[in-house]
């Protein structure tokens, strides 16, 4: 799951992920950083803490991190919340060649959708948005995957 600064969107993708694939019953890995490194360290923002909270899954225990290339040769999917975000991950994957693991959140979700988790830095309203975006995103990837496995 990646994002910007790894303090907003991308930890909640991660802890709602996290809880959804122990109810399903799936041990995939999971886990999120950001394609900048201003946040490095840091715990998610208190807006994300607050609304994952409110919905009880606790993100605490993550702390900011940027995104390496090692983690594309790691990851299976590489899910960016934006084209921005998209874009940069295309970058730093020398010559293209995981460019079948990248793609938004939500055009891997919901195919042909064009769509992007909002950037809620600057909204404090948008937090709630981007965890019903997220939940659902991710309730549409464990169907998706469930119906591939048969
Ligand atoms: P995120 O949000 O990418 O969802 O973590 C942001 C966090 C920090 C900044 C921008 C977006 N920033 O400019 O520091």
């Amino acid at each position: 799951m990646v994002c910007l600064g790894n303090i907003c969107r991308s930890p909640l993708a991660e802890g709602i992920m996290k809880t959804k694939i122990a109810q399903a019953g799936l041990n995939w890995q999971v886990d999120s950083a950001g394609t900048g490194n201003w946040h490095t360290g840091e715990l998610p923002d208190p807006r994300s803490i607050a609304v994952a909270r409110k919905y009880g899954i606790d993100i605490t225990d993550q702390r900011a991190r940027q995104v390496k290339t090692l983690d594309l040769d790691e990851f299976d999917w590489i899910l960016a919340m934006d084209n921005s975000n998209q874009r940069d991950l295309l970058f730093l994957s020398n010559g293209g060649k995981h460019k079948a693991q990248i793609s938004t959140i939500l055009s891997l979700a919901y195919p042909g959708n064009t769509a992007e988790v909002p950037d809620p830095y600057w909204d404090d309203q948008g937090f709630e948005k981007v965890f019903t975006l997220l939940s659902d995103a991710c309730d549409q990837l464990i169907i998706k995957w469930e119906h591939i496995q048969g």
